[in-house]
This record gives C-alpha cells, structure tokens and sequence, in this order.
C-alpha cells in the first residue's frame, strides 16, 4: 500500500509540468492501462471504474473491437484533412448517426474533435439558420471549456474567473431540480413554475423572436445527475414552436446509451432540431457531431466549421466500430434493467443512512447521489462526498463527485453484474466508515470543480 502510494506520490511530487488550469483534483490515481470496466494504475492495482473516464467508455476500455479497427486503420491512413478531401469512412459515419438520432427528416452532420466545439456549432449554425442573435440555456448546464461552450456553462465560477468578458448574447434560465422543489408541489407544478421564468424573460427582457435557439442537457450530468418532471421539457419545446426558436440538446454526457434509452431526450417524447454527441461516439478518442436538420446544417456554408483534424480517419473508425459494439452487445437494451438494479441498492442505501443520503437520482447506468449535513435543510456535504470517494479510492474503487457533495455513478456500460456488486459492497462499507467517523480528509483541499 505505502509502496503504492509513493509511486503516484512520487510521480506528483516530481513536479508537474501540466498546467493546473487543465486539471480537476479528485484522487491521485497515476493510470497506467484499462481493460473492460477495470483501470490499472502504474503499480498494477485495479480499480473498478464507476466513472468511465468521465462517461467515454461506455463500450468498456480498450474494447477489442475498437481496437481492431484503430489498428487496421492506422495502417492505411493515419490522417488526411477532412475538409479538404471525401472519406468513405467518415460518410458513413455520418448516415450512421443521421439514422440513429430521432427525428423523421432529413438531416446533416458536422464533425468537431471535441464536445465543446460540437457546441460552438451549435451557436454558429443556430445564428446562421435563425438569423437570430440570442441563445438560451440553464443555470447548473455543463457545455464545454472553449469560449463560446463555457458561456454556455453555468455550472462553475472556478471555470470562468479572470476570463471575461464572455461572448455576448447568451441567457441562462434556472433548471428545475426536483430535490429541491417547494413543499408540496407536484411534478407538473415544478415544471410550470420554472417554464414561468422563461414566459417572464420572454415579456420583460428578451424578445422571443430575437432567441434563435434554446440549448438543453435533458439530465444535466455535471450539476449532479438532476433528472428534470417531463413536463418541463415539453413545454420548453413547446415554448420553443411557439417562438419559431430551434431546441437543442446536449447528448455529449448522457448520449449513446448511458440512460437506458440511446439519447437521453428519448425519455421525454420530443424531437430536437440539433443534437451534439461526443466524449463516447468514439471510445474517447476525439471526435464529435453535431447531427440537425439538413437546412439548419446547411445555413452556414463553406467554410463555416472546418477543422485540420475533426473527423479524423482513426477517430472514424473507432467511432463505427464502437456503434457497432453498441448495437451488437445490445448494451442500450442491458442498460436499462442493470441501471434499475442499481437503483434499488442505491434506495437501500439511502434507507441505511437517510442523515447522510438526501437524494438518489439514477436513470440507467447513471446515478447521482447527493450527500446533505441534514436532510432538512439539504445542505451539501462536500467534506462527506470526499470522503466517501477517498475511501472508495483506497479499496480499489474509482467514483468521483460532481457539485462537491454528489456521488457520480457512470461505470462502463458492459460492466458485469459481479463487479457491480463488489462495488456497491464497498460502497456501503465506505458508508458505514463514514458514520463510525473513521474517515479522515484534508479539510484545506478543495476537491472537484
Ligand atoms: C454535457 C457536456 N457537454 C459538453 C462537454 C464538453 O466536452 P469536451 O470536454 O469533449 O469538450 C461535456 C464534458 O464533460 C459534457 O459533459
């Protein structure tokens, strides 16, 4: 163990050369290899992985597949610039998301290399298309880190000091947490209340017909797996039809199955105009979409969104083999029935610690479980959430927090039944340690975002 820890210790300690700004401080893991659900560090001890390098190997890691196809393609191209050439490869990668994503017309795609630029997009051909100046988005949304994404954000003051001004013509609206809904009210009540902000902007600062689209994650991930009432979204697209505004969603988190449904919009029974995909198209390769309406992907011309290297041919081929993972080991359809067995352990949990556990949100592989310092007043317990991932860190299990105080459940999603049950076995020893008080953490650092 000591001998363990002073290799990444040893590692941190040499001095790094990376500049802060790119990271985010969880736990000191010095990865050196990862295989299905498992990550090994440079001393070869294992993990289970309950994050998925943050939700971009939902096929597993180092999928034999996608492998193959990095290898085979390695040797006939390793790149070419997309933009200034036709690639059968990434052509049908295109018709290959075109069909996957909802919406029964016809459609383009733009390729990005990460999820940030997939929403710069997203602003560049919503502006074009509409004519429009303004944007829409929410309070607690996580878009990306280039200027145009981070606007978008809203989720972190640490991601936007010292870097104003930012780019103008974005709005942000709150997003209806459910937890943190007023006594009471109901589903539909929550969704009115908050679908009222945006009546309000709409009759006293912004000018409906001045908003050329409204930008949504229909589960936000980053704000802590918040799983919005139905009804909220559907009257956001309504409001959006009525305003001749285009709806928009970020998938780039929540996508390519992680739900238990492919999109995770699929849940809420409308159809976006525009839809970014990233982070696992590619098994973390980079590479991102933006899939729309062919004549709002039309609206820009050439050379609008043109990149030395998005839609390069390695990332192509990973992309189309990890599709083809997706489909073949039926991993949506697995999704949904291991993301309601987790569930019910989560619940238990919950029940086990309700001074700790005030809320379990899981929808598919993909649960939030925020920690609170009293159940009453739902304040968040950051200092519990580290502990908890400390605890989980030093016997062999990889989850991380999102808000400070919410536990992130997003393994890969071919993870087996066994290893998700020695994960949730360490979870509850990790919370009863909790409750003896035998967990200790620095109080000085700060960890997560
Ligand atoms: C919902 C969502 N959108 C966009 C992004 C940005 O993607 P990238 O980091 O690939 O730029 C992320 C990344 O965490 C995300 O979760």
């Amino acid at each position: 163990m000591m001998e363990e820890e002073s290799r990444a210790q040893a590692f941190i300690e040499a001095g790094e050369r990376i500049s802060s700004a790119a990271r985010i401080n969880y736990v000191d893991l010095l990865v050196d290899h990862a295989r299905g659900a498992l990550v090994y560090d440079a001393d070869g001890k294992a993990y289970i992985d309950l994050l998925a390098s943050a939700s971009t190997a939902n096929v597993g890691h180092c999928h034999p597949k996608v492998v193959a196809a990095i290898q085979k393609q390695s040797e006939r191209l390793l790149h070419y610039i997309p933009s200034y050439s036709y690639q059968s490869q990434l052509e049908s990668l295109a018709e290959r998301l075109v069909d996957l994503t909802p919406g029964d017309f016809e459609k383009k795609v733009s390729f990005s290399t990460s999820g940030s630029e997939a929403n710069e997009a997203m602003i560049k051909f919503a502006r074009a298309y509409t004519g429009r100046p303004y944007l829409i988005s929410f309070t607690g949304a996580y878009h990306g880190s280039s200027y145009g994404a981070m606007t978008l954000s809203a989720c972190s003051l640490n991601m936007r000091r010292k870097m104003g001004p930012l780019l103008p013509g974005i709005y942000h609206m709150p997003y209806p947490d459910p937890y943190r809904r007023q006594a009471g009210e109901s589903d539909d009540q929550l969704a009115e209340r908050y679908l009222d902000q945006i009546r309000l902007a709409f009759e006293t600062y912004l000018a409906p017909e001045e908003v050329a689209c409204v930008l949504i994650e229909p589960i936000q991930g980053d704000a802590g797996i918040v799983i919005p009432p139905q009804a909220f979204i559907q009257g956001l697209y309504e409001l959006c039809q009525e305003y001749g505004i285009l709806f928009a969603v970020d998938e780039i988190n929540q996508g390519l199955g992680r739900t238990g449904k492919l999109w995770s919009i699929d849940h809420f029974g409308v159809v976006p105009d525009l839809m970014a995909i990233g982070k696992s198209l590619a098994s973390g390769l980079p590479l991102s979409a933006l899939v729309g309406r062919s004549d709002i992907m039309e609206s820009l011309g050439s050379p609008g969104h043109a990149f030395t290297s998005a839609g390069n041919p390695i990332c192509t081929a990973a992309a189309l083999a990890t599709l083809d993972v997706i489909e073949e080991e039926k991993l949506v359809q697995k999704t949904a029935p291991n993301g309601a067995y987790v569930q019910e352990a989560f619940q238990k949990l919950q029940a086990k610690y309700p001074h700790i556990i005030g809320d379990v949100r899981c929808l598919g592989l993909n649960a939030g479980i925020e920690l609170v310092t009293d159940p009453e007043t739902k304040e968040r317990d950051s200092q519990a959430a580290s502990k908890i991932m400390t605890y989980l860190f030093d016997h062999g299990v990889l989850m991380v927090t999102l808000m400070g105080n919410v536990l992130r459940f997003q393994p890969p999603l071919m993870i087996s039944r066994d290893l998700l049950d020695q994960a949730l076995e360490r979870l509850d020893q990790a919370f009863a340690a909790l409750d003896r008080g035998e967990i200790q953490v620095a109080e000085d650092v700060e960890l997560g975002w």
